[in-house]
């Protein structure tokens, strides 16, 4: 059955209220929707009896006008795929739905969760827009249960303090990373590669793979792993913006694995800004497999 579209907040709250009792999971999005996020939806679908999915392109989470410019939006296709997935009901509001004239807030997480890595390159006002949306769109559903990818590994640990900070009653679920079959990790802007620099980006699985490999064998030392990166990313022409292994919740700086740890990148890949992680995990052997796969892959 389609989803039901609500734009507004308030046809939002009037949507849900019947359903409060039986669970609301909700799957927030920038649309453009792809097997990662339908694999959320049905995460949402199996756990809860109302499914609601934001799509939403949030500009205060955009550094550079071009890429908000360039975000792909493709709300019908999205509704079809929501609707496969089980999606009750779509929330899409306008931009001016969500920061009305005079809105003047920020939701701003501090620490090494919101300042190291993409917070380090991307500026604090990145966070800060992602913190304060979020903030927003679960006040708006007010679910049991958000589901977020494990890609964007440092978002959910930001989301989850604020979370946690604010007394907001809701379980953040986070789920695997979805992967193309060579290993890259689903994305949205994965659309805006062409077919050469496709192939190029499954260097990024590649390299946290040759990392991962280090790692089964035995190495701790955060260096050594990040050089496994590099040299993997080197071999393919393709010079990281960060690579960094900190421990898995605080997101501080390590001196060796010994508790779970983040290893994070960020590579441009032609105009693509490419980021994807794993957790290392001492007596853990958790690898990406990696198939090579014909280049029909869109
Ligand atoms: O991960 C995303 O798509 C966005 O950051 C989110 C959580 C929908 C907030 O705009």
């Amino acid at each position: 059955m389609s989803p039901r579209i609500v734009r507004t907040v308030a046809e939002l709250r009037a949507e849900l209220a019947p359903h409060r009792a039986d669970g609301i999971g909700f799957v927030p999005t920038m649309g453009a929707l792809h097997e990662g996020h339908l694999a959320l939806l049905r995460a949402a679908r199996d756990e809860n009896g109302t499914v609601v999915l934001s799509i939403f392109v949030n500009p205060t989470q955009f550094g550079e006008a071009a890429d908000l410019e360039a975000y792909p939006r493709t709300e019908d296709r999205d509704v079809a795929l929501a609707a496969e997935a089980g999606a009750d009901v779509v929330f899409a509001p306008s931009v001016e739905e969500m920061y009305p004239a005079g809105f003047a807030t920020t939701v701003s997480v501090g620490g090494a969760v919101a300042e190291t890595l993409e917070g380090a390159l991307r500026g604090r006002s990145h966070f800060d827009g992602v913190a304060t949306v979020v903030a927003k769109l679960l006040l708006a559903v007010q679910p049991d249960r958000a589901y977020f990818g494990a890609k964007d590994a440092q978002q959910v640990v930001v989301v989850r303090r604020m979370v946690e900070d604010l007394g907001i009653p809701v379980e953040i679920v986070a789920r695997p990373t979805s992967r193309d079959a060579d290993g890259l990790a689903r994305s949205s802007r994965n659309t805006r590669l062409s077919d050469a620099e496709r192939e190029l980006a499954a260097a990024l699985p590649r390299s946290l793979r040759a990392a991962q490999d280090a790692f089964a064998d035995g190495v701790r030392d955060p260096r050594r792993l990040a050089g496994a990166v590099r040299d993997e990313l080197a071999a393919a022409g393709l010079e990281p913006e960060y690579v960094e292994i900190v421990d898995a919740g605080s997101l501080e700086p390590i001196a060796e694995v010994v508790r779970p740890a983040l290893l994070a990148l960020a590579v441009r890949v032609g105009p693509v800004r490419l980021i994807d992680n794993v957790v290392l995990v001492p007596g853990v052997d958790d690898r990406i497999p990696l198939t090579p796969v014909e280049r029909s892959h869109r």
